[in-house]
């Protein structure tokens, strides 16, 4: 979809836009936004909203045709809730329904005349940005497999933001509509079956973004990750029949000289447990068990389409997870590529196996920072549920500074994320009587356990861990992938750039 952004001074000036719609608010004590003001000259929009046909409340919406004295065909009045500066969630929620009314509606253009400048806390580029991201995540598909997927409306075909254009506006919308690009790719991917989707699909959606886009992109397979002594990683791998695929891409936007920072990706693209089988309920959710890699890819075509002046790796590390005769048993010892010996006691906690090895690798690259981004556990679900992605780095004053990074991006971009604890009584927890430390631990804080065991594979550089079990899947009625967390990654990549 066409976004662009628009504004005419002057009073009455939207009563002149020709569109097929213009959303505009409304508040819940009845009191019309400046926007539908504007569009008011013959009283109709004050009638509707005193003849209570719209609440106001956040979510509400009331679609008017033909209202007279303007030369829109529709007026799309949404609740904008009862504080003249909406909260950026009542903010967001408006924007959705304005964009899910466009989405029925059939037109050239939807005017999208929300209070951009007046939210509460956010400025008006953080609003710019939320609008066009919406607009992405709205336009999206989910069954593009089914035989004959639903007659859809044809929907509005662009989309104007009413804001004055300036070159912070026109940046704003050209990162969020990168960081949607990236947001719905990674989405995508986390809603592909796991028949189609497997290690070596997800390489070749990686060489195709690097063709689209000059990056450079390497891919090792067996062979390689065995002469490179990743063995964590093949336990895993060489239960399935599957051949997995270690994927490195590179975009070199920053100095030749510039250390990279670097990106790593659980990439399961399944998991059954292996023998440590997982029990059948929800199963199929486990597809989605590569959303870490598909963050990395989908960050990759967000910083493509803004040529991000940073140097970027990112590190898809994929494999599946199944048992069969050539599986990784409990009990079994493995050398990991670091040289640390580990016992695997839950062939289930196969995330860590693979990243441990992955986390090695990224030392070659003399990193700036690495981030990791998987789902690693269902306790950081229990204990963060599916809004925040959990953030594990150490306590030093340069991982500290690496953690603030992140959350301020994270809230920039609405993207939550929360910091939960690194430290050493949970590596404890993974002491192994036979190896130098066992693959899990007793029981008890299960997403900081994990996060310890990568730990002990990453004292080479500043790095941090991102455990988005909880916030890259919606369960339930409206279940798939969310495209999470490449908002918060592309934003923090973004201020990198700004900053250095
Ligand atoms: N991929 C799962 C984690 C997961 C669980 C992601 C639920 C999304 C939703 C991971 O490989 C796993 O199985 N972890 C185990 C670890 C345990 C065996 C220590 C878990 O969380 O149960
Ligand atoms: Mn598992
Ligand atoms: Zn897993």
């Amino acid at each position: 979809m066409n976004i662009s952004l628009q504004f005419k001074e002057g009073t009455g000036a939207l009563a002149t836009v020709r569109a097929a719609c213009i959303a505009v608010g409304v508040f819940e004590d009845g009191i019309l936004s400046r926007e539908a003001e504007a569009l008011d000259g013959a009283g109709a929009l004050k009638a509707a909203v005193a003849a209570r046909d719209i609440s106001g409340k956040p979510g509400s919406s009331l679609l008017l045709r033909g209202v007279p004295g303007i030369k829109a065909e529709r007026v799309l009045l949404v609740g904008l809730g009862k504080d003249a500066a909406p909260a950026p969630a009542v903010f967001a929620t408006a924007v959705r329904t304005a964009l899910r009314a466009f989405r029925q509606a059939s037109g050239a253009e939807g005017v999208l005349a929300l209070p951009l400048d007046r939210v509460a806390e956010r400025d008006s580029f953080w609003a710019i940005r939320q609008a066009a991201l919406a607009a992405h995540e709205v336009a999206y598909r989910r069954d593009r497999l089914k035989s004959e997927p639903a007659a859809q409306p044809e929907g509005i075909a662009s989309l104007v933001l009413w804001h004055a254009p300036s070159t912070g506006a026109s940046a704003a919308l050209a990162e969020a509509c990168a960081t949607g690009k990236g947001a719905m790719l990674a989405r995508e991917l986390g809603d592909l079956p796991p028949n189609v989707c497997t290690p070596t699909y997800l390489a070749g959606r990686a060489c195709a973004l690097a063709d689209e886009y000059g990056f450079g992109v390497e891919i090792l397979g067996r062979t390689a990750l065995a002469e490179l002594k990743m063995n964590a990683y093949l336990a895993v791998a060489d239960g399935s029949d599957a051949a997995p695929a270690f994927v490195v891409l590179r975009h070199r936007g920053g100095r030749p000289d510039q250390a990279p920072v670097v990106l790593v990706g659980k990439g399961l693209t399944f998991d059954s447990g292996g023998i440590s089988i997982k029990p059948g309920a929800a199963m199929d959710e486990m597809k989605y068990d590569m959303a870490g890699a598909a963050s990395v890819l989908g960050v990759f075509r967000a910083i493509g389409e803004m040529e991000l002046g940073v140097n970027v790796i990112g590190i898809v590390a994929a494999c599946e997870n199944m048992p069969s005769g050539r599986s990784v048993r409990p009990g079994d010892i493995v050398t990991s590529m670091s040289g640390l010996t580990i016992e695997v006691l839950n062939t289930d906690a196969e995330g860590r196996l693979v990243l441990c090895d992955a986390l090695t690798y990224a030392e070659r690259f003399e990193p700036a920072a690495v981030v990791d981004i998987a789902t690693l556990t269902g306790a950081c679900v229990v204990a963060l549920g599916h809004h925040n992605s959990g953030l594990f780095t150490r306590g030093d004053a340069a991982h500290e500074r690496l953690a603030a990074q992140l959350l301020t991006a994270s809230d920039e971009a609405a993207d939550p994320a929360w910091r939960l604890p690194l430290q050493e009584p949970y590596l404890e927890q993974l002491k192994s009587e036979f190896a130098d430390l066992a693959n899990i631990g007793s029981p008890g804080g299960g997403a900081s356990v994990a996060a310890a065991f990568l730990e002990k594979f990453t004292r080479k550089y500043t790095w941090a861990h991102l455990d988005v079990a909880g916030t890259a899947w919606r369960s339930g009625s409206d279940k798939g992938a969310t495209g999470r967390p490449v908002p918060l990654l592309t934003r923090w990549l973004r201020n990198l750039e700004n900053n250095v």
